[in-house]
């Protein structure tokens, strides 16, 4: 039996118009962390773009048959782009494998992704977290230097604003006040530790991404977010709550300074945070470009989790179960960007809204009910 996302793979792929033109492939860029939801969304959007990409990951966070196979969101994205991933199963940390990548291919520029993410996790285990987000970036950037490589593109978070001293948030808010989580804290360090870096040797170009709250998956269903445990972020565990996963969805605080009292967040398809990765590599190409450069991606608009869970159950057409629940500690009431700047230098809007973003995220959902492991899953 075929099975359904292969179906609508096949059906995506005949719709989508194939483009014929032979326009001259761009440089080799190394993805770390290019299993995950990010990563996986942003190498497809390169490859349509024509870029090359070398992927690399521990595959901790992500689901690949076994250790020397390449993650299926990978898989995926080669079926949905008809172009190859190289991938190779390593750690950040690991210097001399990284030594042994760098000297095997020409990079342009490297887009780091690879890092722990989870919250509530970096409170119980910020030893892990350091060693992977912030040492681990220090061998990358180690191993980048020593092959003279010095163009990166950093996976930030709005997080590092801490709780907002003004809103919209813009690059010139301070940072690294008042972060709640050892999660959080290591993007920050981390963005210290690049700004330290460019300041020291002009030749390094640095762009980091702070990025808001990303949601959805490509339109086709075939890649989309796929949380290996019980989810921490709202969107996965609202849809794992439409399919039938979870039986309720836990709405952390009603008495919030908001409308209707339920936290405000500035959500963004992953599409268009893709896109401004491809966006950012330009700019960091341009010999104009200098030293390193912080850019909001989001999408300048708040919405609550309660408008959030109406516009799901509008466009899947299922009742959301919630309740009403504490405020989760170290939540902030409202967090939404400014995103003018990334505009007016990187050319970038996003342009995708909240329909969109729950429509795809519900055709994921609906195709992939076990995430990448469904195939497994077929009698
Ligand atoms: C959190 C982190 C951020 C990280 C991001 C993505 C903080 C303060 N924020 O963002 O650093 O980059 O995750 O990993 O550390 N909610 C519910 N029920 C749920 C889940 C969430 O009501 O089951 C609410 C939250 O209270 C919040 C909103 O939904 O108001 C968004 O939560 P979430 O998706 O976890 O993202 P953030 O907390 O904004």
């Amino acid at each position: 039996m075929i099975p359904y996302w292969l179906l609508s793979c096949l059906l995506y792929l005949s719709i989508s118009s194939p483009k014929l033109s032979e326009a001259k492939q761009k440089a080799t860029v190394l993805i770390t962390g290019g299993g995950g939801y990010i990563g996986s969304h942003t190498i497809a959007e390169m490859l349509d773009d024509k870029y090359s990409v070398v992927v690399i990951d521990n595959l901790s966070n992500c689901y690949a048959f076994n250790d020397t196979e390449k993650p299926e969101s990978l898989k995926r994205v080669e079926m949905l782009t008809k172009k190859k991933v190289i991938f190779h199963n390593t750690d950040i940390r690991d210097s001399s494998g990284l030594n042994k990548l760098f000297k095997s291919y020409k990079f342009a520029a490297v887009i780091h992704f690879a890092a722990l993410k989870s919250v509530s996790e970096s409170v119980r285990k910020p030893v892990e977290y350091y060693e992977n987000n912030v040492a681990g970036t220090n061998s990358l950037i180690q191993a980048m230097k020593n092959n003279n490589v010095k163009k990166l593109i950093y996976s930030s978070s709005a997080t590092v604003y801490g709780s907002p001293q003004y809103l919209p948030l813009t690059e010139k808010h301070p940072t690294g006040q008042n972060i709640t989580n050892p999660y959080g804290k290591s993007k920050y360090f981390t963005e210290e530790i690049l700004k330290d870096l460019s300041y020291s040797d002009n030749e390094w170009k640095i762009i980091l991404l702070r990025y808001f709250n990303p949601v959805g998956a490509h339109p086709s269903g075939l890649i989309g977010e796929d949380p290996t445990d019980i989810p921490n972020n709202l969107m996965p565990y609202l849809s794992q709550v439409a399919i039938g996963r979870r039986n309720h969805l836990d709405v952390f605080g009603s008495d919030y300074p908001t409308p209707d009292g339920t936290g405000i967040r500035d959500f963004i398809h992953i599409t268009d945070l893709a896109i401004g990765h491809l966006r950012a590599l330009e700019k960091l190409t341009n010999p104009a470009f200098k030293g390193c450069r912080a850019y909001n991606l989001g999408t300048g608009k708040g919405y609550s989790v309660l408008e959030l869970v109406k516009a799901f159950e509008r466009v899947s057409g299922r009742r959301i179960n919630y309740k009403l629940t504490e405020r989760r500690k170290g939540d902030l009431a409202i967090v939404y960007a400014d995103p003018k700047l990334a505009e007016k230098e990187l050319n970038w809007i996003a342009k995708r809204y909240i329909d969109q973003m729950c429509e795809d995220t519900w055709r994921w959902q609906r195709q992939n009910p076990n995430g990448y492991q469904s195939d497994q899953d077929e009698p």
